[in-house]
């Protein structure tokens, strides 16, 4: 794949569910490769909606997804799946096997990965995430954020193009939400990053886009964004108390 190829091309992204509720009224926005972009917006903006349709869980509606180059769609689905890791809003969506490892494990050895590359291709994904010591135990005895932080190696080790995460920093304690924020600033990948967490999109997207109603809003700085007013006021975004944007300087 060329540099200048994006990484993810949504066009005229328009879905309504079965029963008729419609989420998404024409989404068009691009992601060049190794940006890091932040997807901000209200509680039933359409977000969640739209992270499944980057992988073809969801489909049916109209418009286009393209990754890579390759068009979401079922022609290609085993290669966009590889191509496009998403860590759910829900942890609970992702862990279906009975032990971490074998969660872990799961995505490559589907790809065709075995034996030492397979178990070392888990390992480092634990190890990133700081859950080599839970790899024997059953996913489901773990807490939520010992299960979020499983589902995010669960996508390292896909090694993917694109790296999808709802709402990763949710339930996170301070500490394992730094660390993944470390994790997502060390790898060389796009990243896509659902979050309420206004200032850790600002510490870790250069970029935001803000979905709202199911139409991109904004897309801009992630910075500047914040610091409109307006803007935030008008899609029900708000700022943790005491923290001021213009304040905060943005890492390399
Ligand atoms: N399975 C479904 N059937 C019908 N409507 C749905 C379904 N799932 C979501 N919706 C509706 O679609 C809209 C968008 O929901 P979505 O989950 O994408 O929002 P979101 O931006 O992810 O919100 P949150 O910040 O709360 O996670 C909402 O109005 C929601 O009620
Ligand atoms: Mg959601």
């Amino acid at each position: 794949m060329d540099a200048v190829t994006p990484s993810l091309e949504v066009a005229g992204l328009a879905f309504a569910y079965p029963d008729g509720h419609q989420a998404l009224f024409g989404v068009d926005f691009t992601i060049g490769r190794g940006e890091r972009v932040a997807l901000l917006g209200p509680n039933g903006a359409g977000k969640t909606t739209l992270v499944l349709h980057l992988n073809g869980i969801l489909s049916g509606g109209t418009g286009t997804v393209t990754v890579a180059g390759l068009p979401v769609g079922k022609r290609h689905m085993a290669e966009i799946r590889r191509r496009v890791g998403i860590v759910f809003q829900d942890p609970d969506d992702q862990l279906f096997m009975p032990t971490v490892r074998e969660d872990v494990a799961f995505g490559p050895a589907a790809a065709g990965m075995k034996g030492a590359e397979l178990e070392e291709r888990v390992r480092t994904a634990l190890e990133r995430v700081g859950m080599e010591a839970f790899a024997d135990r059953p996913p489901h005895h773990l807490s939520f954020g010992q299960r979020r932080r499983v589902a995010v190696a669960t996508v390292l080790a896909m090694e993917p193009e694109i790296l999808v995460l709802d709402e990763p920093s949710s339930n996170l304690d301070p500490a394992s939400r730094r660390e993944l924020g470390d994790i997502l600033r060390s790898l060389d990948v796009t990243v896509l990053m659902v979050t309420h967490d206004l200032p850790y999109a600002l510490e870790l997207c250069p970029r935001s886009l803000v979905l709202s109603e199911g139409v991109i809003a904004a897309d801009g700085k992630t910075g500047e964004l914040l610091s409109d007013d307006e803007l935030m006021r008008t899609h029900r975004l708000e700022l943790p108390f005491g923290f001021d944007p213009r304040s905060v300087t943005m890492g390399a």
